[in-house]
């Protein structure tokens, strides 16, 4: 088994740390903010991931598993070293902030005494191992200590993040030297996924393509969406009808408020940004980003052209973090919702099930007003005296609400729904002025399982199978 050492104790290097201890190697986690080392000593994450803590209290007792925020101590024996420390982005518009790669580093130079394949899985711009190298080799405090740098680039969604690394669809590993890669190839073998070892450079492209490509999806289907919205489709059996087309894929269709969350915006700016300044002009990734913003514009406007003016009015949100199972609310789209209907006067009942406190420190952050802004409890409470109700982060919990008793404790009965959760009759039915994003009011088609030679059609024309032109 290894010895591993990974700077950073967020999303990605506390999942990895963790996972890879989970594994049987010996694992420290370094983080230089002395409170999360603290806190994690004592069982306390600094991040809500389903799974994780117990993971974590596991591997600790196990012995496998441990924090500090010394260098010295956690780099010891390490053969691997795993950067793991955030890009955020930098206050040139679009760059990614490369500080506290550049720090990890130095910090690793001066401690390293032995040789060590440094990895690489923060995500960083492309020809940022070169930069790692340089550092590194500059700084050594022993100049005769070899290294190597290996690119190895995450695709762990927040929410998931466990099971993406214990069943990840691919590894990337990118180095210039052959022996490090297939090093770490060996770590990932217990997981039995496809390994591709490529070049350091590729293999931090394949990270942004992979985001921007995902990104794409989204701003095509909420395109598709304003398109069927205005013919009178419904863009959730498109997106069903798309894909089952084995090229297309059904995952990432759901149209809804656009993507958020810590990588998609910020990847995607950080890549047209990089393209942008070797003189190209990444027109599609333009036209992704600005359908992103615009998305969430609708659900403004769908209360405008319900409510008019808005002065006066409340308004329920229900759901603030950037997507379910997550308390992360970085680029929220409830963030500029709150933002646009207070402007226009409204004031905001809101609910969510985590959420809550990571989204008063965003809204202090983006100097959001909490002055018109009530948390709720519950669901019940956001829609009690609403004139009308936002979903906006899709939680489980929204599913099974009773919709009655919401709508009845509505002063007006008018639901968003931003994420297509609700069948569009079902709420209609149910007395609500209903709005989904992009869907229409037609029958629910009836899909027969493959094969199914039995089953009969039903006889209404809109239900036939209808072929293509
Ligand atoms: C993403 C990538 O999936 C992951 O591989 C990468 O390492 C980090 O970024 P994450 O940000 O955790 O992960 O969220 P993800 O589940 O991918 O969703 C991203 C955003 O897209 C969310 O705001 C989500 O609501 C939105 N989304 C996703 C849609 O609007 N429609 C979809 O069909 C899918």
């Amino acid at each position: 088994m290894a010895v591993i050492s990974v700077i950073g104790t967020g999303y990605v290097g506390l999942v990895t740390g963790t996972c890879l201890s989970d594994m049987g190697n010996q694992v420290t986690c370094i983080d230089i903010v002395e409170e999360k080392i603290e806190k994690l000593n004592n069982g306390i994450l600094p991040i809500y991931e389903p799974g994780l803590e117990e993971m974590v209290e596991r591997n600790v007792a196990a012995g496998r598993l441990h924090f500090t925020t010394s260098y010295a101590e956690g780099l010891k024996n390490a053969e691997f070293i795993f950067i793991a420390v955030n890009t955020p982005p930098s206050s040139v518009a679009g760059g990614a902030d490369m500080r506290f790669v550049e720090s990890a580093a130095r910090m690793i130079a001066e401690e390293l005494d032995h040789y060590a394949i440094i990895i690489n899985k923060s995500t960083v711009p492309v020809g940022s191992g070169d930069i790692v190298s340089r550092i590194v080799r500059n700084n050594l405090k022993r100049p005769d200590v070899t290294f190597s740098v290996v690119s190895n680039p995450e695709f762990l969604r927040e929410g998931d993040a466990i099971k993406d690394f214990q069943n990840p669809d691919r590894v990337v590993l990118g180095s210039s030297e052959r022996d490090a890669a297939e090093k770490v190839a060996r770590l990932y073998l217990p997981l039995r996924a496809t390994i591709m070892i490529t070049d350091i450079y590729t293999a931090e492209m394949i990270k942004y393509a992979s985001n921007a490509f995902l990104a794409t999806k989204i701003s095509f289907i909420n395109e598709i969406a304003q398109i069927c919205e205005r013919l009178g489709a419904d863009v959730k059996e498109v997106a069903n009808g798309m894909g089952y087309d084995r090229r297309i894929g059904r995952d990432f269709l759901d149209a809804g408020l656009g993507y958020g969350g810590s990588c998609f915006p910020k990847d995607v700016r950080a890549l047209a940004h990089m393209a942008d300044e070797a003189g190209l002009h990444p027109q599609m990734l333009h036209a992704v980003m600005e359908i992103n913003h615009d998305q969430r514009r609708l659900v403004v406007n769908k209360l405008t052209d319900i409510l008019g003016s808005l002065r006066g009015c409340v308004i329920g949100i229900l759901g603030l973090a950037f997507k379910p199972n997550t308390d992360d609310m970085r680029e929220a789209p409830s963030l500029d919702i709150i933002r646009w209907v207070t402007a226009q006067g409204a004031t905001v009942r809101a609910y969510d099930p985590v959420a809550r406190e990571t989204a008063v420190e965003a809204m202090k952050l983006h100097s959001i007003s909490l002055d018109n802004v009530t948390f709720c409890e519950t669901a019940y409470d956001v829609a009690e005296g609403s004139d009308a109700l936002v979903l906006v982060t899709h939680w489980n919990e929204f599913k099974s609400l009773n919709m009655q008793r919401i709508r009845e404790s509505m002063r007006r009965p008018i639901l968003i729904d931003g994420r297509n959760m609700y069948e569009p009759s079902e709420m209609t039915n149910c007395g609500f002025i209903y709005r989904g994003m992009g869907r229409g009011s037609g029958p629910a088609p009836t899909i027969l399982p493959p094969g199914d030679t039995t089953s009969t059609l039903p006889s209404e024309p809109a239900l036939s199978l209808t072929e293509g032109d």
